[in-house]
Protein backbone atom coordinates (compact mmCIF):
# COMPACT_ATOMS: atom_id res chain seq x y z
CA UNK A 1 0.00 0.00 0.00
CA UNK A 2 1.29 3.48 -0.86
CA UNK A 3 1.92 6.11 1.78
CA UNK A 4 0.57 9.65 1.56
CA UNK A 5 1.57 12.75 3.51
CA UNK A 6 -0.91 15.62 3.49
CA UNK A 7 0.11 19.28 3.86
CA UNK A 8 -2.56 21.66 5.19
CA UNK A 9 -2.77 25.07 6.87
CA UNK A 10 -6.48 25.48 7.56
CA UNK A 11 -9.77 23.74 8.10
CA UNK A 12 -8.65 20.56 6.35
CA UNK A 13 -11.99 19.65 4.80
CA UNK A 14 -10.14 18.13 1.82
CA UNK A 15 -7.94 16.21 4.24
CA UNK A 16 -11.13 14.95 5.90
CA UNK A 17 -12.48 13.83 2.51
CA UNK A 18 -9.32 11.73 2.08
CA UNK A 19 -9.63 10.29 5.60
CA UNK A 20 -13.25 9.35 4.83
CA UNK A 21 -12.32 7.83 1.46
CA UNK A 22 -9.67 5.66 3.12
CA UNK A 23 -12.01 4.66 5.94
CA UNK A 24 -14.83 3.66 3.61
CA UNK A 25 -12.53 1.76 1.26
CA UNK A 26 -12.73 4.11 -1.73
CA UNK A 27 -9.05 5.01 -1.50
CA UNK A 28 -6.53 2.30 -0.80
CA UNK A 29 -3.59 4.17 0.72
CA UNK A 30 -2.00 4.85 4.08
CA UNK A 31 -2.56 8.44 5.22
CA UNK A 32 0.45 8.47 7.48
CA UNK A 33 1.25 12.08 8.23
CA UNK A 34 -0.15 15.60 8.37
CA UNK A 35 2.31 18.45 7.87
CA UNK A 36 0.87 21.70 9.23
CA UNK A 37 2.38 25.17 9.53
CA UNK A 38 -0.45 26.61 11.67
CA UNK A 39 -0.58 25.29 15.23
CA UNK A 40 -4.25 26.37 15.52
CA UNK A 41 -5.47 24.72 12.31
CA UNK A 42 -8.55 22.53 12.46
CA UNK A 43 -6.75 20.03 10.22
CA UNK A 44 -4.71 19.02 13.31
CA UNK A 45 -7.88 18.01 15.19
CA UNK A 46 -8.97 15.96 12.20
CA UNK A 47 -5.61 14.16 12.18
CA UNK A 48 -5.87 13.43 15.93
CA UNK A 49 -9.38 12.12 15.54
CA UNK A 50 -8.25 9.77 12.76
CA UNK A 51 -5.11 8.68 14.62
CA UNK A 52 -2.77 10.27 12.07
CA UNK A 53 0.56 11.64 13.25
CA UNK A 54 1.06 15.41 12.77
CA UNK A 55 4.25 17.36 12.27
CA UNK A 56 3.35 20.90 13.33
CA UNK A 57 5.77 23.76 12.92
CA UNK A 58 5.75 27.54 13.04
CA UNK A 59 7.75 29.02 10.14
CA UNK A 60 8.58 32.03 12.34
CA UNK A 61 10.77 29.75 14.46
CA UNK A 62 13.11 29.17 11.51
CA UNK A 63 15.46 31.49 9.71
CA UNK A 64 15.05 29.97 6.25
CA UNK A 65 12.49 27.81 4.43
CA UNK A 66 15.31 25.30 3.90
CA UNK A 67 15.57 24.81 7.68
CA UNK A 68 11.99 23.68 8.21
CA UNK A 69 11.83 21.81 4.91
CA UNK A 70 14.84 19.73 6.06
CA UNK A 71 12.84 18.72 9.13
CA UNK A 72 9.80 17.94 6.98
CA UNK A 73 12.03 15.83 4.74
CA UNK A 74 13.14 13.76 7.76
CA UNK A 75 9.49 13.16 8.69
CA UNK A 76 8.66 12.16 5.12
CA UNK A 77 11.60 9.75 4.98
CA UNK A 78 10.57 8.24 8.33
CA UNK A 79 7.17 7.25 6.98
CA UNK A 80 8.47 6.38 3.49
CA UNK A 81 6.11 8.87 1.81
CA UNK A 82 5.27 8.00 -1.80
CA UNK A 83 3.04 10.97 -2.56
CA UNK A 84 2.79 14.47 -1.05
CA UNK A 85 -0.69 15.97 -1.19
CA UNK A 86 -1.17 19.70 -0.64
CA UNK A 87 -4.67 20.57 0.59
CA UNK A 88 -4.89 24.23 1.53
CA UNK A 89 -1.18 24.47 2.40
CA UNK A 90 -0.51 28.19 2.17
CA UNK A 91 3.22 28.05 1.34
CA UNK A 92 5.32 27.48 -1.74
CA UNK A 93 7.24 24.21 -1.75
CA UNK A 94 10.97 25.00 -1.81
CA UNK A 95 13.95 23.39 -3.53
CA UNK A 96 14.70 21.07 -0.56
CA UNK A 97 11.42 19.18 -0.98
CA UNK A 98 11.22 19.58 -4.77
CA UNK A 99 14.66 17.99 -5.23
CA UNK A 100 13.38 14.79 -3.59
CA UNK A 101 9.72 14.71 -4.55
CA UNK A 102 9.01 16.71 -7.71
CA UNK A 103 6.64 14.63 -9.80
CA UNK A 104 5.12 13.17 -6.64
CA UNK A 105 3.61 16.37 -5.19
CA UNK A 106 0.06 17.40 -6.07
CA UNK A 107 -2.03 20.44 -5.18
CA UNK A 108 -5.67 21.45 -5.45
CA UNK A 109 -6.64 25.00 -6.38
CA UNK A 110 -10.13 26.57 -6.43
CA UNK A 111 -10.07 28.01 -9.95
CA UNK A 112 -9.54 26.91 -13.53
CA UNK A 113 -5.82 27.53 -13.70
CA UNK A 114 -4.03 29.38 -15.19
CA UNK A 115 -6.86 31.79 -14.28
CA UNK A 116 -6.73 33.23 -10.76
CA UNK A 117 -3.63 31.69 -9.18
CA UNK A 118 -2.56 32.56 -5.63
CA UNK A 119 -4.67 33.64 -2.71
CA UNK A 120 -8.45 34.14 -2.75
CA UNK A 121 -9.06 32.53 -6.14
CA UNK A 122 -12.80 32.50 -5.44
CA UNK A 123 -12.87 36.24 -4.67
CA UNK A 124 -10.74 36.91 -7.76
CA UNK A 125 -13.20 35.02 -9.99
CA UNK A 126 -16.18 36.96 -8.62
CA UNK A 127 -14.33 40.24 -8.95
CA UNK A 128 -13.51 39.45 -12.59
CA UNK A 129 -17.20 38.73 -13.23
CA UNK A 130 -16.51 35.49 -15.09
CA UNK A 131 -19.34 33.08 -15.78
CA UNK A 132 -17.38 29.95 -14.95
CA UNK A 133 -14.76 28.92 -12.47
CA UNK A 134 -13.83 25.55 -11.04
CA UNK A 135 -11.23 23.29 -9.53
CA UNK A 136 -7.76 22.33 -10.74
CA UNK A 137 -5.59 19.49 -9.46
CA UNK A 138 -2.00 19.79 -10.65
CA UNK A 139 1.55 18.70 -10.03
CA UNK A 140 3.62 21.12 -8.01
CA UNK A 141 6.66 22.91 -9.35
CA UNK A 142 8.58 25.92 -8.03
CA UNK A 143 5.93 28.42 -9.11
CA UNK A 144 2.69 29.48 -7.49
CA UNK A 145 -0.07 27.20 -8.87
CA UNK A 146 1.87 26.73 -12.11
CA UNK A 147 2.68 22.99 -12.39
CA UNK A 148 1.33 20.57 -15.03
CA UNK A 149 -2.45 20.13 -14.79
CA UNK A 150 -3.85 16.67 -14.03
CA UNK A 151 -7.58 17.40 -14.06
CA UNK A 152 -10.04 20.31 -14.02
CA UNK A 153 -13.75 20.53 -13.35
CA UNK A 154 -15.82 23.65 -13.92
CA UNK A 155 -18.75 25.26 -12.12
CA UNK A 156 -21.18 27.84 -13.40
CA UNK A 157 -21.23 31.15 -11.55
CA UNK A 158 -24.82 32.33 -11.18
CA UNK A 159 -25.99 35.96 -11.24
CA UNK A 160 -26.74 35.84 -7.52
CA UNK A 161 -23.52 34.03 -6.58
CA UNK A 162 -21.80 35.02 -3.35
CA UNK A 163 -18.37 34.09 -2.10
CA UNK A 164 -19.91 31.61 0.34
CA UNK A 165 -22.14 29.95 -2.23
CA UNK A 166 -19.32 29.64 -4.78
CA UNK A 167 -17.00 28.25 -2.13
CA UNK A 168 -19.62 25.63 -1.21
CA UNK A 169 -20.02 24.59 -4.87
CA UNK A 170 -16.26 24.38 -5.32
CA UNK A 171 -15.64 22.43 -2.13
CA UNK A 172 -18.34 19.90 -3.01
CA UNK A 173 -16.40 19.18 -6.21
CA UNK A 174 -13.05 19.15 -4.39
CA UNK A 175 -14.14 16.60 -1.80
CA UNK A 176 -15.22 14.17 -4.52
CA UNK A 177 -12.45 14.91 -7.03
CA UNK A 178 -9.32 14.89 -4.86
CA UNK A 179 -9.67 11.36 -3.43
CA UNK A 180 -10.63 10.09 -6.92
CA UNK A 181 -7.54 11.66 -8.50
CA UNK A 182 -5.27 10.27 -5.78
CA UNK A 183 -6.74 6.85 -6.42
CA UNK A 184 -6.03 7.23 -10.13
CA UNK A 185 -2.43 8.39 -9.58
CA UNK A 186 -1.69 5.55 -7.18
CA UNK A 187 -3.25 3.00 -9.54
CA UNK A 188 -1.11 4.26 -12.41
CA UNK A 189 2.03 3.48 -10.42
CA UNK A 190 3.87 6.27 -12.13
CA UNK A 191 3.42 9.98 -12.47
CA UNK A 192 5.03 12.44 -14.82
CA UNK A 193 5.40 16.02 -13.74
CA UNK A 194 6.67 17.21 -17.07
CA UNK A 195 10.16 17.36 -15.64
CA UNK A 196 10.66 14.11 -13.82
CA UNK A 197 9.00 10.73 -13.97
CA UNK A 198 8.86 8.79 -10.75
CA UNK A 199 7.76 5.22 -10.30
CA UNK A 200 6.18 4.20 -7.04
C1 LIG B 1 -9.40 24.47 -0.91
O1 LIG B 1 -10.47 25.18 -1.47
C2 LIG B 1 -8.28 24.31 -1.87
O2 LIG B 1 -8.68 24.38 -3.19
C3 LIG B 1 -7.38 25.48 -1.56
O3 LIG B 1 -7.51 25.70 -0.19
C4 LIG B 1 -8.78 25.22 0.25
C5 LIG B 1 -8.51 24.34 1.42
O4 LIG B 1 -9.69 24.01 2.09
N1 LIG B 1 -6.02 25.22 -1.98
P1 LIG B 1 -9.68 22.94 3.25
O5 LIG B 1 -8.64 23.37 4.28
O6 LIG B 1 -9.35 21.61 2.64
O7 LIG B 1 -11.06 22.99 3.83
Amino acid sequence: MKTIAVFASGSGSNFQAMIDAVQNGDLCAKLALLICDKPSAQAIDRAKEAGIHSFIFNPKDYRFKEDYEKEILCELKNIGADLLVLAGYMRLIGPTLLAEYQGRIVNIHPSLLPAFPGKDAIGQALEANVKQSGVTIHFVDEGMDTGPIIVQESVTIDESETKDSLQRKIQTIEHRLYPAVLKMLLARGEVTSGKKTRAY
